[in-house]
């Protein structure tokens, strides 16, 4: 199963995902937490990404699309896998379209989560990032068992940089701009469901096997 998840930042596209992967046994794949993890890596590609995303912007097209095409050939992803974070503009979509004709591939599923700017806005400053392995929490309504401690690895739990209020705004902005066209580019290939992201994080994901008929 080929599974692309669209939606807002702090939709829950990451809680989701994770979810999802565990229960169809296919990989998680975040172009968010390769960047990030490139960042804690010192690695070059984490130089070039830091800015723009510490800025709420893009990364550029071309440090995206090759990564993701080259991940998604890898033997673990034989199966399908889940892609959270990507495609995220218009010539990504394509780019990913072009890559899976050559291969003979196609998505089963552009999963939308539909969450309105002013409830983002309140969620986002609830997020806590663990910076060892990258899982996420929220302090009311996903909380760790002991205060700032990660659950999975035990390392220590952070407000994102990138989840300052006014970041966050700008993120927003982006996703309105750039990302949201994708709904109806989905849409035209007839693969398009929507969720309501409102609910609780249980019931988002009963509505999303549904749709998967897992
Ligand atoms: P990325 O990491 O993908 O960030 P994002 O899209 O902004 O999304 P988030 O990870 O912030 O939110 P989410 O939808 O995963 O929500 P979550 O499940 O954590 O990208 C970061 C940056 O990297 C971008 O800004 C960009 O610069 C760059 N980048 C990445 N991919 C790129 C690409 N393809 N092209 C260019 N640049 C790219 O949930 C949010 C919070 O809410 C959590 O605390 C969670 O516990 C809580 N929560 C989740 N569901 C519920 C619920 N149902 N009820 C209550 N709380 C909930
Ligand atoms: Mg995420
Ligand atoms: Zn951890």
């Amino acid at each position: 199963m080929k599974i692309i998840m669209l939606g807002a930042p702090g939709a829950g596209k990451g809680t989701q995902a994770k979810m999802i992967a565990e229960k169809c046994g296919i990989p998680h794949i975040s172009t968010g937490d390769i960047f990030r993890a490139n960042i804690k890596n010192g690695t070059e590609l984490g130089a070039k990404a830091k800015g723009y995303m510490d800025q709420g912007l893009l990364v550029p097209d071309e440090l995206v699309c090759d990564l993701v095409v080259d991940r998604i050939q890898q033997a673990d992803c034989e199966k399908g896998y889940i892609l959270d974070g990507f495609p995220r503009t218009i010539p990504q979509a394509k780019a990913l379209e072009e890559a899976l004709n050559a291969i003979g591939q196609k998505l089963d599923f552009a999963l939308d989560i539909e969450v309105s700017d002013e409830h983002i806005i309140n969620r986002m400053s609830g997020r806590r990032a663990c910076v060892g392995c990258g899982a996420t929490y929220h302090v009311i309504f996903n909380p760790t068992k002991v205060e700032g401690v990660c659950d999975i690895c035990g390392d220590t739990l952070i407000l994102r940089d990138d989840d300052k209020p006014e970041t966050v705004e700008k993120r927003l902005e982006v996703y309105h701009s750039q990302t949201k066209p994708l709904i109806d580019f989905y849409a035209a290939e007839n693969i398009l469901a929507e969720i309501d992201g409102t609910q609780s994080m249980e019931k988002v994901f009963e509505d999303i096997m549904k749709i998967l008929g897992v």
